[in-house]
C-alpha cells in the first residue's frame, strides 16, 4: 500500500523556513514527521519549472537532487511531477502566441497556472525540452517510481482553446475524420441554416455567436478538444517511456468533472490517479461513484508502482478545502474515513493534498497535513498518523486483492457532452442526477458496481444499467445486443437513442436500434414540468412498497413482443407500459420509460436483485457502506460508518479486526465515522496472516 502526501518543498526553504545558513534545513525535519507518520512515497516538483529552469536554457536541477537523494535514504519514494501546468513567465513573454484564447476570443493571460494552449507547436517544443532535460537528469534516480504528466489537465476551463493554431489543428482533425467536404456536409447536417461549406478552412470554431451552434459541429469540437488534452499527455508519456521505460505515468484527474474523455485518457496512462474532493460528510455515496469510477476507467493493462494493478488518489484532501462558500473544518476521524473509503474501493495509494498548509500564495488557507506552524502536534497529523500506523498491518494482506462488480452501469463522455448542448427536451433532465439514482440503490444495499463505456465487452457482469443514452453508435448498440442475446439483463431507460454518433435523428423508431431488444417502440415523450402529478401502476413480478411518482420525463410505449411491469396512472398514456421487460436471445432487456424517487429505485434494486441472483455483501443495518477486497481465498470487507452516531453491528461469525489485531464477534458498536476492515478467512484458517502474528488477539464482542 503506498501511503504519502504531496509534497511542495519549494515552499520549504529559507525565508519561509530553514536559515539563512541553511536555506534547506526544514526538509530534513519534514522527512522525519513523514516517517513517523507512516509516509512510503510523497509527489512533488509539479509545479517547479520557472525554478529548475529560472531562464532559457538555464537549468537547475540540483536542489531537487539534493531532495531526492534524501528521500531515498530515508526510504521514501517520488513520483515526480512534469512541470507543465505552471509555465514559467519568461517562456509566455518572448512567446504570447502559446497562451489560450477563450470563446469570445479574450486572451487568458500569465501569471497563474495553466497558461497555455494545447495546440500550440511551440508549447510542445518547450515541454519537450524541459521534460527531457528533467527525465535525463532525475529521471533515473532510485527514489523515483513514477511520473504525474503536468497537473490537473484542461484545468480551470483549458481543455478548449479559440487561438489560430487551434483552429489550423480543428481544420486538420475535420479533415481526418470526414475525408471530403461532402462528407462533412452531409454527416454534420449543414443544410440546417445553410451553413454549408466549401472549403475546410470555413468550418467555424463554436466561438460565441448570435444564437446556437450545430449539434453535431459541437460534439466534434468537444471530441477534437478531448483528442488535443489526450495527444498532449501523449507525447509526454513517450518521452518519458523513451527515457525512462521502467518508470510508469499517470495523470490526476477529477472524476469525469473536465471536459475530455477520462476512458481515452486512462488508455494512454499506465494507471489512473484521482483527485478526491471527498469533504462533504453527506455526499458519501456519490464520493464512492467517484471511487468506482476511477477504477473502471483501466480494467486492464494497468501498470503500476509495485506491480500493482489498482488506482491512486493521488490528492486525498487532508482538512478543509478554499473554494467553498464556508470551508468547514472535517471534523475528527472523517480524514481517516475517506481514505478507508479510497481504499476499501480499489486504491493502491493515497496521498494527502498537501504536506503542510503554504505560508504562501492562495492556497494558504487549505487544510494540510501540518498547519502552518509544521510542528507535528496538530489533529490532522495525528489522524493521518493514526491511519500510517493501521496500514502497516493491513497494507501487506491487500496486496494483489481486487473489487469484483457484477453489476455495471454504462456511462460515456460523448452521450453526456451531448445532453449539455442547448435545447435540450427537457432542462430539468441531468444525466449525473440519473445516474445517481440508480447508483446509490445499489451502493445502499452494499452491491458492488464498475461503470463502462457502452462499446465494451460487457458480458463479465451479470446486469447492466443504461441510464438514458440519448446518442448511441451503431456498434454500441450491438454490443447491447450481443450481451443481451448471450444471456446478460440490461437496463435502459428513457432518452436512450434518440440521435446516432452524427447527431442524425433515425427515421425507423425510438430507442434507435433497438425497438426489437426491448420489443418496444417509443412513439412520443412527453417532457413533464415540475408540478406534473402521475404515477405508476405495477403488475405482475414486479412489487412496489410506495405510490412511486413518474418525473422529469414520460415515453409513450408502444408494446410489441414486450412484458409489461408497470403502466402510467394517468393522462393521455394512462394505461400504457412504463416498465416492460422482453427476451432477446438468453437474457433480458428491460426498458423503464420514466424518472421517480429513490424508493421507486429501491424497490427496482430488490427486484433486479432476486431475478439477477445479486447478493449484499454483507447484512449491516442502514448508513453503513461495506466493501469487499478479494483475491484467491482472501476477502477483506470494509465497514465504514457515515453517521455522527454508533451503529450496532451483529457480526453472526468471529472476524479478524485488521486495524487492531483482535477478533470481533457477535454485537459490535461502529463509532461515529467509525472503520471496520475485517477478514473471515484468517480467523478459520488455521495460521493468521504474516502482518497480523505479532498483533494482539483477543475476542471483542461489542463497543
Ligand atoms: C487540485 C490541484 C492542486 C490544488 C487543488 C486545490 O486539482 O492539483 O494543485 O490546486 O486542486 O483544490
Amino acid at each position: 500500500m503506498w501511503f504519502g502526501v504531496d509534497y511542495h518543498p519549494e515552499h520549504w526553504v529559507y525565508p519561509y523556513d530553514g536559515t539563512a545558513e541553511q536555506p534547506e534545513a526544514r526538509w530534513h525535519r519534514d522527512v522525519e514527521l513523514m516517517l513517523k507518520a507512516g509516509v512510503n512515497v510523497v509527489r512533488m516538483g509539479e509545479f517547479c519549472w520557472g525554478l529548475y529552469e529560472p531562464e532559457e536554457g538555464r537549468y537547475d536541477f540540483a536542489w531537487m537532487r539534493r531532495l531526492l537523494d534524501l528521500m531515498h535514504a530515508a526510504g521514501i519514494r517520488v513520483v515526480l511531477g512534469t512541470p507543465t501546468a505552471a509555465p514559467p513567465l519568461w517562456l509566455t513573454q518572448k512567446h504570447p502566441e502559446i497562451l489560450p484564447r477563450n470563446e469570445h476570443g479574450q486572451v487568458l493571460n500569465p501569471g497563474t497556472r495553466h497558461a497555455y494552449c494545447l495546440n500550440s507547436d511551440l508549447y510542445w517544443t518547450f515541454s519537450r525540452t524541459i521534460l527531457t532535460r528533467l527525465a535525463q537528469e532525475l529521471g533515473g534516480h532510485a527514489a523515483v517510481v513514477a511520473w504525474q504528466i503536468d497537473n490537473g489537465i484542461g484545468g480551470h476551463g483549458t481543455e478548449f482553446s479559440f487561438n489560430e493554431e487551434t483552429e489550423h489543428d480543428w481544420h486538420l482533425w475535420l479533415r481526418a475524420k470526414y475525408g471530403t467536404i461532402e462528407r462533412l456536409n452531409d454527416l454534420m447536417g449543414l443544410r440546417f441554416w445553410s451553413q454549408i461549406v466549401t472549403d475546410w478552412s470555413q468550418v467555424p470554431m463554436p466561438k460565441v455567436a448570435p444564437t446556437v451552434h450545430n449539434p453535431a459541429l459541437m460534439m466534434d469540437w468537444m471530441r477534437f478538444s478531448s483528442d488535443s488534452c489526450i495527444a498532449f499527455v501523449r507525447m509526454q508519456r513517450d518521452v518519458l517511456h523513451g527515457l525512462t521505460p521502467d518508470k510508469p505515468v499517470t495523470t490526476n484527474l477529477r472524476s469525469l468533472t473536465r471536459h475530455f474523455d477520462h476512458f481515452d485518457m486512462a488508455d494512454v496512462l499506465d494507471f489512473v490517479a484521482l483527485d478526491s474532493f471527498a469533504t462533504v460528510k453527506s455526499a458519501f455515496a456519490e464520493h464512492a461513484l467517484e471511487h468506482d469510477i476511477m477504477r473502471s476507467l483501466k480494467k486492464a493493462g494497468v501498470r503500476a508502482p509495485g506491480g500493482d494493478q489498482g488506482f491512486w488518489v493521488i490528492e486525498q484532501k487532508a482538512g478543509n478545502v478554499n473554494w467553498q462558500e464556508v470551508n468547514t473544518l472535517l471534523r475528527p476521524g472523517v480524514v481517516r474515513l475517506f481514505t478507508y473509503q479510497a481504499i476499501s474501493r480499489g486504491a493502491d495509494g493515497v496521498l494527502y493534498f498537501f504536506w503542510r498548509q503554504p505560508r504562501i500564495g492562495p492556497e494558504k488557507f487549505y487544510g494540510g497535513v501540518l498547519t502552518h506552524d509544521g510542528r507535528g502536534d496538530n489533529r490532522a497529523y495525528k489522524e493521518v498518523s493514526q491511519v500510517g500506523d493501521e496500514l502497516r498491518l493491513l497494507g501487506p494482506a491487500l496486496e494483489g486483492t481486487r473489487v469484483h462488480a457484477d453489476v455495471c452501469i454504462l456511462y460515456s463522455h460523448e452521450n453526456e457532452w451531448t445532453q449539455k448542448l442547448p435545447q435540450q427536451p427537457t432542462r430539468l433532465f441531468n444525466l449525473r442526477e440519473h445516474t445517481l439514482l440508480f447508483y446509490k440503490a445499489f451502493h445502499d444495499r452494499n452491491i458492488a458496481v464498475d461503470f463502462a463505456r457502452p462499446s465494451e465487452d460487457l458480458s463479465r457482469y451479470r446486469l447492466v444499467i443504461a441510464p438514458s443514452l440519448h446518442l448511441l453508435a451503431a456498434g454500441e448498440t450491438d454490443r447491447l445486443k450481443l450481451y443481451v442475446q448471450n444471456g446478460g439483463t440490461l437496463l435502459a431507460t428513457f432518452n436512450t437513442g434518440l440521435v446516432d454518433e452524427h447527431h442524425i435523428a433515425p427515421t425507423t423508431g425510438f430507442p434507435m436500434y433497438m425497438t426489437d431488444l426491448f420489443g418496444l417502440e417509443v412513439v412520443e415523450f412527453d417532457p413533464l414540468p415540475a408540478d406534473a402529478e402521475n404515477h405508476m401502476n405495477a403488475r405482475g413480478d414486479f412489487h412496489i412498497t410506495h405510490l412511486h411518482p413518474v418525473r422529469v420525463w414520460a415515453d409513450v410505449i408502444e408494446p410489441r413482443e414486450c412484458q409489461i411491469l408497470a403502466t402510467y396512472a394517468k393522462d393521455y398514456y394512462a394505461g400504457r407500459p412504463v416498465l416492460t421487460q422482453n427476451t432477446f436471445g438468453l437474457g433480458r432487456a428491460i426498458y423503464l420509460g420514466t424518472m421517480s424517487q429513490p424508493s421507486f429505485y429501491a424497490d427496482l434494486v430488490e427486484w433486479l436483485r432476486a431475478t439477477c441472483n445479486l447478493d449484499p455483501l454483507l447484512k449491516v443495518p442502514a448508513g453503513v457502506e461495506v466493501s469487499l477486497r478479494q483475491k484467491d481465498g482472501t476477502r477483506i470487507y470494509f465497514l465504514l460508518n457515515h453517521q455522527t452516531v454508533p451503529i450496532r453491528l451483529n457480526l453472526l461469525k468471529p472476524m479478524h479486526d485488521f486495524l487492531t489485531g483482535s477478533i470481533v464477534s457477535g454485537a459490535y458498536d461502529l463509532p461515529p465515522h467509525g472503520v471496520l476492515v475485517l477478514d473471515e478467512h484468517s480467523v478459520r484458517s488455521t495460521h493468521a496472516p504474516a502482518n497480523t502474528q505479532s498483533a494482539p488477539t483477543e475476542t471483542h464482542t461489542g463497543g
